[in-house]
């Protein structure tokens, strides 16, 4: 792995140990504003623009729970460790410690379960995030978090007041300076209307931390094409603009697998017409490099901030353990200690970094 691989493969696992203690959220103390100062990358996007879709084809697998209208109704914090070559895929929980699920139809079983847990079998939302790991060699280190679909009208069953509940814990994700956010539109639809595009402008409005996806090119009518988007003319953003074939509905009625669509999707940018001028820098592969790429630019001009960040939580620790001593639970001792662990590991491999040559320069 190249150092870079590694800080970020740290970062995640802060991030990760931060939650275990399950402060996120939860106001000012000392995992709370180290998570923040981590980056992370926000998908948003009105209902069924493809959100979910998007997701599965950057981890190359099948698990999130799907359907028409609100499916997603709890944000999902999913994040990618990236293993060694070789070595067996799998998922955990945060409130299922210890489980290792390596079926991935299960995983989001226990996804759409344990949001019923929270939120009871209605249609009501709740902003308390499910935490997902999935360890595997063939994804990129990343944090990604899945989000309620946006929406202009509540569905029979909501109550009405779920509109403004859902764009409120959007933006509550978006909002925060080191959010990189993921906004999805679909091709068939003017981007003028886009719910995301909407939200992105206003909450970055130079669209600096803003990635544009377009999904659904294929369901375009025939005779149009979306390069006035993709080129970035409609609608500039300071990154390139990415076009998306997901599955279809039929696709994964006949359960076309992963690997397959992503071939198609190839197929599809290298055969198109419209699009083959621009084919390798289309497509969810694509994608999940830029993001990857991205985050790393991110954490290596953040490097400064968050080394410091981090030397304040280790102090923080130290002396929170020295006060808390032996009545401490088991549990929640351990997490201090990985957290501490972490954090000089951190500080340990930047310290390298820097010594064996310019700062960041691993490549
Ligand atoms: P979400 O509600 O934003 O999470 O959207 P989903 O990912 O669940 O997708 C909603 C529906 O649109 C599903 O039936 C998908 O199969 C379909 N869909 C998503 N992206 C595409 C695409 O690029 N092309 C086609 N043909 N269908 C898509
Ligand atoms: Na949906
Ligand atoms: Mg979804």
């Amino acid at each position: 792995m190249t150092t870079m691989e590694s800080l970020i493969g740290l970062v995640n696992r802060i991030q990760r140990a931060c939650t275990v203690l399950g402060d996120y959220g939860s106001g000012d103390n000392s995992f709370s504003s180290l998570w923040e100062a981590l980056p992370s990358v926000a998908v948003v996007g009105g209902q069924s623009s493809g959100k979910s879709s998007v997701l599965e084809s950057i981890v190359g697998r099948d698990f999130l729970p799907r359907g028409s209208g609100i499916v997603t109704r709890r944000p999902l914090v999913l994040q990618l460790h990236k293993t060694d070559e070789g070595s067996q895929e799998y998922a955990e929980f945060l409130h299922l410690p210890r489980r290792k699920f390596t079926d991935f139809s299960v995983v989001r079983r226990e996804i759409e379960e344990e949001t019923d847990r929270i939120t009871g079998k209605t249609k009501q939302i709740s902003p308390i995030p499910i935490h997902l790991s999935i360890y595997s060699p063939n994804v990129v280190n990343l944090t990604l978090i899945d989000l309620p679909g946006l929406t202009k009208v509540a569905v029979e069953g909501q109550p009405e007041g779920i509109v403004q509940e859902i764009e409120t814990m959007v933006r509550s994700y978006v909002e925060k300076p080191n959010s990189i956010i993921l906004a999805i539109s679909p091709a068939n639809q003017d981007i003028a209307t886009s719910d995301a595009i909407k939200l992105a402008r206003e909450v970055d409005p130079t669209g600096e931390r803003t990635f544009g996806v377009l999904t659904k090119l294929d369901l375009m009518d025939k005779g149009t094409n979306a390069l006035d988007v993709l080129e970035g003319r409609s609608y500039r953003l300071q990154h390139p603009w990415v076009g998306i074939v997901n599955r279809s509905q039929a696709d994964i009625n006949k359960n076309i697998n992963m690997i397959v669509a992503r071939q198609k999707e190839r197929e599809y940018f290298a055969t198109s017409p419209d699009y083959a001028h621009l084919a390798s820098k289309m497509g969810s592969e694509y994608l999940a490099k830029l993001l990857s790429k991205h985050l790393e630019s991110v954490i290596r001009a953040r490097i400064p901030s968050i080394t410091s960040m981090i030397n304040k939580t280790i102090d923080e620790l130290e002396s929170e353990m020295d006060h808390l001593g032996r009545p401490i639970a088991v549990d929640a001792g351990a997490q201090l200690y990985t957290i501490l662990e972490l954090c000089r590991a951190f500080d340990k491999i930047f310290k390298e970094h820097l010594d064996g040559g310019r700062p960041g320069g691993d490549r």
